[in-house]
């Protein structure tokens, strides 16, 4: 993990306005008074929620709870480490970072990636001589360029059996990780590429690391899988990738939607035609994993499956899927062509960008799909078809497309709405009573009492100035709770160290304590008021009194249990003088 000089880090931060650093990331700011705010990009959220506050440099999401300073709003937003943020942010704002080249976080897997990016290499160039001739054809053939061959990467694994083996064991990499990373088979004590005759597309690791190939016949052979693909390996997970997601995640994230479609030749074809935002599926159904990959880009889906029965299907299985994860997901049934591919070489890009615009919501698809199962005049299969349909639309999220979505099946199949919204009603409590129990609340909302929430103001008027830092080290100088404890020490140590706080430096130097964080965190998100010496004093008395009173229980409670009397004496003493003490406090 690369090391910032804090100095260096707090540069960078005075220098990078905070709105200035979220638009340049293609977030919508909107000015709100002195301070500016925008729909937040880490929940799915509809009205702007997160608030940029510029004096303080820092953002708060009010409905889901982010917040944190620019280089926490870059981290999270980009996927990147705490280090790698700053870096970003010293780019944007052309500084220059003396440890820039290691900032990246190490790279675990170095010498495998520098495997396959060898591999990909020499398939590369094998494209480029006389044995890549009728593969260069075929290629030619499905309008994919040079141009798309290159940003893909796309190469030839030759007709010799151990072309690949030859030129890795001669570089000295050892046959057992070769055979690890399903770039050789083993049998019976020869080694054979795993890739022989096919035409191979590397496939990325979320980062954009190659970790594994794909690989296509080109010569129409019969015996054989049109496609085959790199076995499970240590760094190779299928269920962990989807196909172009390293390269769609800016777009996507952008764009606030994803296209999902099935073949990685849609997604090459869709993706160089312009529209960026697009990964494949690669012909499984998504795995648990690449729907967190999904939900991390914060965005909507489109799955735009063939245009066969078996993408119909394909659509629904994963359609289910994302809904559960409460992903909006949106359908394009492609008519004519078979699928993206074929349908934009034959209709052109802005054939296709008109579906992208012009989407059905999925559970419509649904209701559309299921209604041609049942027949219709058969009350019985009716009724559960709707029953089941009054589910699925409360599963939606927006209120508005619930209620059209509920009009539409009245209507249609001629029953009240009355009757419709009651159902509806009824599973509303059901999973309510579901999420009581199941899921966990995305804030916690424990609640705080009166001395809390008095340690927090005191907490917040330290961080915002100089002044009540001194205060407290004179007035309180010790919380009892150990977490306001540290977080009064390291808001004194930084003090110390900088001569002046700063909220936005303060969180840069507590992040890497994610408690304590997520505390300061809530600190800022119930306090911004402005500062007012006489409450500050206020929140200190009732600190004081709670903590007496605290103290004088104790000892009230120690009495009772002490049998020696000097020692019961000596313990009463003790309560009166803070009582006295306390008086004399008041009195100050
Ligand atoms: P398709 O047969 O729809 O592929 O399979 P495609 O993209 O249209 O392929 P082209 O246009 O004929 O080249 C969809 C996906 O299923 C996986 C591949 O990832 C493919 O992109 N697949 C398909 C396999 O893994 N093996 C196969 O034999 C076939
Ligand atoms: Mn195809």
């Amino acid at each position: 993990m690369a090391f910032i000089d804090n100095s260096e880090i707090e540069k960078i931060r005075a220098k990078a306005d905070i709105a200035t650093i979220i638009s340049s990331l293609g977030v919508d700011v909107i000015p709100a008074g002195k301070d500016y705010k925008c729909v937040c990009p880490f929940h799915d959220d509809h009205s702007p929620s997160l608030n940029i506050s510029i004096s303080k440099q820092i953002f708060k999401c009010f409905a889901c709870g982010a917040g944190g300073n620019v280089f926490n709003f870059v981290s999270k937003y980009e996927n990147v480490t705490f280090p790698e943020a700053v870096k970003i942010v010293a780019d944007k704002i052309g500084y220059n970072l003396s440890v820039s080249n290691s900032i990246k976080s190490e790279d675990k897997h170095k010498l495998e990636h520098e495997i396959f990016n060898l591999a990909c290499m020499f398939y590369q160039n094998n494209l480029n001589t006389s044995s890549g001739v009728i593969a260069k054809k075929y290629l030619k053939e499905r309008n994919i360029d040079d141009k798309i061959i290159n940003e893909f990467k796309i190469g030839l694994a030759s007709d010799n059996k151990n072309d690949l083996f030859t030129l890795l064991t001669k570089k000295g990499y050892k046959i057992d990780l070769l055979e690890d990373l399903g770039l050789i088979n083993i049998i019976n004590d020869r080694a054979y590429d795993f890739f022989v005759g096919r035409i191979t597309f590397p496939l990325d690791d979320i980062n954009g690391n190659i970790v594994g190939f794909s690989s296509r016949i080109y010569r129409g052979e019969k015996d054989t899988s049109k496609y085959i693909n790199t076995k499970e390996t240590p760094i190779y997970i299928k269920g962990n990738n989807l196909f172009n997601y390293s390269k769609a995640k800016v777009a996507a994230k952008k764009e606030k939607n994803l296209i999902i479609v099935e073949g990685q030749m849609d997604a090459i074809r869709v993706y160089s035609s312009g529209i960026e935002n697009v990964v494949a599926l690669g012909g499984t159904a998504l795995t648990q994993n690449q729907i967190k990959l999904i939900k991390n880009l914060n965005c909507k889906v489109i799955l735009c499956l063939d245009a066969d029965e078996a993408g119909e299907k394909a659509t629904l299985i994963n359609g289910d899927l994302l809904v559960k994860e409460n992903i909006a997901v949106q359908v394009i049934r492609l008519s004519d062509y078979k699928d993206p591919d074929e349908y934009i070489i034959n209709k052109g890009i802005d054939a296709f960008a008109d579906n992208i615009k012009n989407p059905i919501d999925y559970l419509e698809f649904k209701i559309k799909v299921e209604e041609h199962n049942i027949n219709i005049n058969n009350t019985e299969e009716l009724a559960t078809f709707i029953n089941k349909v009054v589910i699925d639309i409360s599963k939606l999220k927006d209120p508005i497309q619930k209620e059209l979505t509920l009009n539409k099946v009245s209507s249609k199949y001629n029953i009240s709405l009355d009757i419709l919204k009651n159902k509806l009603e009824n599973i509303k409590v059901e999973n309510e009573v579901a999420k009581e129990v199941f899921s966990p609340q995305i804030k916690n909302n424990k609640k705080l009492t009166g001395l809390d929430i008095a340690i927090r103001k005191v907490l917040y008027y330290m961080m915002c100035d100089n002044k009540y830092i001194k205060k407290y080290q004179s007035k309180i100088g010790f919380f009892e709770n150990k977490e306001y404890r540290n977080i009064a020490n390291e808001i004194v140590y930084f003090q110390e160290k900088h001569g002046i706080i700063s909220i936005a430096d303060f969180i840069s130097y507590i992040t890497p304590n994610q408690d304590l964080y997520q505390i300061v965190l809530d600190i800022m998100d119930a306090n911004d008021n402005d500062l007012n010496e006489l409450e500050f004093d206020n929140y200190v008395e009732v600190i004081n009194q709670k903590s007496n009173e605290i103290k004088i229980k104790l000892l009230k409670e120690e009495i009772k249990k002490e049998l020696d009397l000097n020692k019961k004496k000596e313990l009463l003493e003790e309560i009166t003088k803070i009582k006295r003490g306390s008086v004399i406090n008041e009195n100050n």
